[in-house]
């Protein structure tokens, strides 16, 4: 029943969202380790990042260093959704958690090749990490148990251009690389992410909760985040990146469809865009559809109740 996890991350409000949600699960969800990407800001900041709320959360799975860019295209990065060191609100005390030596994608690939069968690869950031690992041992694509993915915009419109959306517009090489990996994948594009925003009832229930370790990292966070969203796209943030977490505690939460997903790389104006052929039962590629936003919000407060 255990589940164990790479979480490969770009920390950022939604992601550090998606870590809480991990670390309060941990009934069956096990982080086996984390991999900070460039994504919602440089690497130096989302490493910063994770290292400041896992270790605010007593999270104790090692972090280690991802990419600093993307594959080919130029680096795009998101402080105008999440400000400057990409997770502006909570203040941490100076941290003592080190991220781990070594480069996390040969740590990577060493952890998925010595557990054949039992890694899910989660990746909420831009999935470049996750692409190096397949294109560097052939191996790996395996011995994975499953990639769990945010990112793409399949049947709606994108949320950096009017077709992309952030994770796979920040390096679609790698997101085509990852999609023709025939490796199981189960996805969150923006078609259903955006069925999941943040309420004010949401939120005036965590102010009611007793003092925690997650609540006012939440509350200070979410106090930048839902400012920058309704100024940026005019509505109450999406809990896009938690979905990924939330899928594998309890995929019931979400409805599905098999279809083949391939990566526009080469358009102008399309850059980026992720196109779905029609439903087909044999497809590797699950999309999620549809959400029960009540069912989420009862597992974010069973994860934040566990998180004392
Ligand atoms: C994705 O982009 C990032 O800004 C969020 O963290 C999420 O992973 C949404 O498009
Ligand atoms: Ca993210």
């Amino acid at each position: 029943k255990m589940k164990h996890i790479i979480m490969d991350v770009d920390t950022g409000h939604d992601d550090a969202v998606a870590i809480a949600l991990a670390g309060g699960l941990n009934d069956e969800i096990i982080i086996d380790g984390f991999i900070a990407t460039a994504g919602n800001q440089i690497r130096e900041y989302t490493l910063e990042n994770t290292l400041n709320l896992t270790e605010a959360l007593e999270m104790e799975a090692p972090v280690f260093a991802g990419s600093i860019g993307p594959l080919l295209r130029d680096r795009v990065l998101a402080g105008n959704i999440h400000g400057a060191n990409g997770f502006e609100g909570p203040v941490f005390e100076k941290r003592k958690k080190k991220e781990c030596m070594g480069n996390g994608i040969r740590w990577a690939i060493d952890h998925v090749l010595s557990h054949p069968g039992e890694i899910t690869f989660v990746s909420v950031g831009p999935w470049t990490d996750l692409a190096v690992c397949l294109k560097s041992d052939e191996r790996f694509a395996s011995s994975l148990k499953e990639i769990v993915l945010m990112g793409g915009a399949v049947d709606h419109p994108g949320n950096v251009t009017p077709s992309a959306e952030f994770n796979v517009f920040a390096d679609p090489e790698a997101a085509e690389i990852v999609f023709d990996s025939g490796v199981p994948i189960t996805f969150f594009p923006l078609d259903v992410t955006l069925k999941l925003l943040l309420t004010q009832e949401v939120l005036d229930k965590v102010k009611k909760l007793p003092e925690s370790r997650y609540k006012n990292i939440f509350l200070a966070s979410m106090g930048f985040y839902v400012p920058s969203l309704l100024k940026a796209h005019g509505e109450m943030p999406a809990m896009h990146d938690p979905c990924t977490i939330a899928y594998l505690y309890d995929p019931s939460i979400f409805k599905y469809s098999y279809r083949p997903i391939s990566v526009e790389t080469k358009g102008d104006k399309t850059y980026g865009k992720t196109i779905g052929g029609k439903e087909d039962k044999n497809s590797t590629t699950k999309m999620a559809v549809d959400v029960d936003t009540d069912k989420f919000w009862a597992l974010f407060f069973k994860a934040v109740k566990n998180l004392v």
